[in-house]
């Protein structure tokens, strides 16, 4: 049985599980990480930050476990970029973290190429993709070492090898989504033609090993966090999505194994690619979930998300609130929206507040789902969910209500790390299929809309209409 080290490096946090080959958490350890919030919309990150959380986790999951390990894996944040050395592999930048915007002016100076990007890497011309924040560092910071994703920084630092695993090269804008390799032709558009590039590894591929974690162990399996969630949660068919509510809520589905791209905004990924077969989703983003639930926080609403379901109101009193905090995505990918709360009065308190907040992100969630269904032709059947807000009762009802589907609840708040550990698996023992290695399970709760069809479109036209105002 493969026991794995899986770390989840995400954006708020880095978390640390060792699992056995039956899904049993042998060990457990995570860290909190800072972004720190810039005027002009920046958000970083500390490189030595983010490396010695993965180590601290990673090892002290290990010690607690007391297992022997046979492969460690990461699971990334996508499309949070640095420049680095190669040689010495200190950074040279800090991480710029895929939820900031400065790199709107380079995609607008590339605007009439808009429809190239969409058709060739299947994604929408945007600052949240990492091609943007590297060319923005080449002109605003460095133009000294590599510029990569996380993840190659990472691994380089564990392995010493210079790689990326294709999902997360899928969320660049300079992957060509049919043949999942760098186009050049788009680099060059992005000036990071002459760029070293990191190796492009499959899924299920073994990358080096390290001895960061104590003995000798493989590192492989690597793949984008929300991805992982996709797989933990068994969503293996064309048409199974999940939605992950942490940092950002994604909504991502399964389209099957040919690189289909949306008509309706959304962005068109490599899930992951496994015996040499790509398998393709289609993501949908809201890009401040918990960070608007610590806005809420911050000013003092709610004390912790915990406090989320104690302190919304039963109705929010006609406040509505489209949490736009760090712009939007799709469909509307207006990076320069802001977020809004209308409809307040005198009589207006923090409980109308929280629970307009919710609804908002529910909401967002709504209308992706909205989106597969049309780009799709099939209305999704119920919705899968996962992470730390699926914790709030009323989040995921105000889902459900608005969705008119039902929500399952996925019932570990590990999908992340469980769905790296199942790639990681299949990468040291290729005879497994990706439907042995994932762990089989059943929901914590399933939440019913309770909301008439009537109610939900009624609200989602008024919450349409409070969108436009914040673009
Ligand atoms: O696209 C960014 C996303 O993958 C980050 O996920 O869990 O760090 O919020 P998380």
């Amino acid at each position: 049985m493969t026991t794995v080290l899986s770390i989840d490096q995400g954006t708020s946090g880095t978390k640390a599980v060792v699992v056995d080959g039956s899904g049993k958490i042998l060990g457990l350890a995570e860290q909190t990480v800072r972004p720190q919030y810039l005027p002009g919309s920046g958000v970083e990150q500390d490189p030595q930050e983010l490396f010695d959380s993965v180590l601290d986790t990673g090892k002290a999951a290990v010690a607690q476990s007391s297992a022997l390990i046979d492969i460690v894996t990461i699971a990334n944040q996508g499309e949070t970029v640095l420049a680095w050395d190669p040689a010495t592999g200190k950074p040279l930048s800090n991480m710029i973290v895929w939820q900031d915007r400065r790199a709107e002016s380079i995609c607008a100076g590339l605007a009439n190429h808009r429809d190239e990007f969409a058709s060739r890497t299947g994604l929408i011309l945007d600052p949240y993709f990492s091609a943007p924040k590297q060319a923005w560092i080449r002109k605003n910071v460095t133009r000294d070492g590599v510029v990569t994703t996380s993840d190659s920084w990472l691994i380089h630092q564990l392995t010493g090898e210079f790689v990326t695993d294709v999902s997360t090269a899928s969320r660049s804008l300079t992957t060509d989504l049919d043949s999942t390799k760098w186009d050049h032709e788009l680099l060059d558009l992005f000036e990071l033609g002459d760029e070293k590039l990191p190796r492009i590894l499959p899924s299920d591929a073994i990358a080096g090993s390290t001895s960061a974690f104590g003995g000798i162990m493989a590192v492989g399996g690597l793949i984008v966090d929300q991805q992982a969630a996709l797989l933990a949660e068994n969503c293996l068919e064309a048409g199974e999505a999940k939605c992950t509510f942490g940092t950002g809520a994604f909504l991502l589905a399964n389209t099957g194994t040919s690189a289909i791209r949306s008509t309706a905004g959304l962005a068109a990924s490599v899930a992951w690619t496994v015996k040499d077969k790509p398998t393709y989703c289609f993501d949908g983003q809201v890009y401040t979930a918990a960070s608007a639930v610590r806005w809420l926080q911050g000013m003092g609403f709610i004390k912790s998300a915990s406090e989320l379901d104690v302190v919304a109101a039963a109705d929010s009193g006609g406040v509505l609130s489209v949490p736009a905090f760090a712009g939007l995505a799709a469909p509307w990918w207006s990076p320069e929206a802001k977020a809004s709360l209308t409809g307040m009065t005198l009589s207006t308190g923090p409980e109308h507040i929280v629970l307009a907040v919710l609804q908002g992100i529910a909401a967002q969630v709504a209308e992706l789902g909205s989106l597969v269904a049309s780009d799709t032709g099939h209305p999704l059947q119920r919705l899968r969910a996962d992470g730390g807000l699926t914790q709030s009762r009323v989040l995921m009802q105000a889902v459900a209500d608005l969705m008119q589907i039902e929500i399952d609840v996925y019932p570990s708040q590990h999908a992340t790390p469980l769905g790296a550990a199942a790639l990681a698996r299949v990468a040291l023992e290729p005879s497994r299929t990706l439907q042995d290695a994932v762990v089989p399970w059943s929901p914590s709760t399933v939440y019913e809309p309770k909301w008439s069809a009537d109610q939900a479109a009624e609200f989602r036209a008024r919450w349409a209409t409070a969108v436009q105002a914040t673009r």
